[in-house]
């Protein structure tokens, strides 16, 4: 400090103070906008939380598939069956991936030897092998209700659409 003169010793203090003042405000800036940002991942994390179908309503969407399922494989629609069973495969994964906060869902996987036998019975339009493997995807659906106290919620096989706006015959025997 020797070498400095008291005005530059001055003017150095200031230009420290002054920094440091900077930092402060910087910091402080700096936590508010955290804060603001913490804030709105919050606020986006509840509404995502009240957004988001339960357990149930996915088990619906299911449910609705699982019946159509039927009338297409039945009515030799195997276009129809295709899609059906592809929707009953994507809304199983959905469940698998947003519903992990109950425990259940760790056992979908037991749907996938069912569905994957019916695509290839709707592959080699094997209508009696599709029967078969439709009763079996049935059976664990109860299986899984009956494993986890939901047993008064069973699933049959469908005796006549609950639409009565979808044709699922197949063209030819229209
Ligand atoms: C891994 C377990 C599991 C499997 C497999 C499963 N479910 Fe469910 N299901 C549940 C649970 C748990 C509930 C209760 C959900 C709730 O608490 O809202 C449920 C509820 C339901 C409901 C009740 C919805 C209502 O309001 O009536 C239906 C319908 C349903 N499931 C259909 C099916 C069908 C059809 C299949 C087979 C294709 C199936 N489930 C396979 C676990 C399963």
């Amino acid at each position: 400090m020797k070498i400095l003169n008291p005005a530059m010793r001055i003017i150095f203090l200031l230009s420290v103070l002054a920094f440091g003042i900077q930092a402060c405000t910087n910091n402080a800036k700096e936590e508010t906008s955290l804060k603001m940002l913490q804030n709105k991942v919050d606020s986006l994390n509840l509404f995502v939380q009240k957004m988001k179908p339960g357990l149930g309503e996915l088990m619906t969407n299911i449910q609705l598939h699982h019946e159509k399922l039927w009338f297409a494989g039945t009515g030799l629609n195997w276009k129809l069956a295709d899609f059906e069973i592809g929707e009953i495969k994507e809304t199983v994964d959905q469940a698998k991936e947003i519903e992990t906060d109950r425990p259940e869902t760790k056992s979908l996987t037991m749907l996938s030897e069912p569905i994957n036998a019916i695509n290839h019975d709707i592959e080699n339009q094997d209508i009696n092998q599709f029967k078969k493997d439709y009763g079996i995807l049935t059976q664990t659906c109860n299986t899984c209700h009956t494993a986890n106290h939901f047993e008064f919620n069973v699933i049959t096989i469908p005796s006549a659409p609950t639409v009565s706006d979808q044709d699922f015959k197949t063209l030819q025997v229209r």
